[in-house]
């Protein structure tokens, strides 16, 4: 049986299928409705927050540590081909697949890069970041 089968094996059909096997494939799930979740910057999973230039990416979203009190939050699906690999590095969000680069406001500075990114707001409390839609 393979990932495919399996998956329909469960149940999931349509969009979820979609979801699940491009999670399977990336590690990672693409936003699909309103994003809302925290980041607690205590947490192990959230060292890389610690300092500037770092980032994390969880529930589809980069979360990177800008400045040294700023963060920024886009989606992890690059607006070219989709590929879930935009990352954070040189002070602007960068998509490994094939170099589409986009600044913090998510505008692409590239030709790859011309459809933006998504940006997300943060709240932050503390050491909680609340990332959302
Ligand atoms: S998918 Fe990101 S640059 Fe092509």
């Amino acid at each position: 049986m393979n990932r495919f089968q399996f998956l329909k094996h469960l149940g999931l059909s349509g969009a979820a299928l979609l979801t699940a096997l491009t999670a399977c494939q990336t590690g990672e799930v693409a936003p699909v409705g309103p994003v809302d979740f925290e980041v607690d910057l205590n947490d192990q999973d959230s060292l890389p927050l610690s300092r500037v230039g770092g980032f994390i990416v969880r529930n589809g979203v980069v979360v990177a540590r800008t400045t040294a009190n700023t963060f920024v939050a886009v989606t992890h699906t690059c607006s070219h081909e989709g590929r879930q690999q935009v990352t954070w590095r040189n002070g602007e969000f960068y998509c490994t697949a094939h170099g589409a680069r986009f600044n913090t406001e998510g505008k692409g500075m590239n030709k790859e890069g011309q459809g933006g990114l998504t940006v997300y707001s943060i709240e932050q409390k503390g050491n909680l970041l609340r990332i959302h839609s």
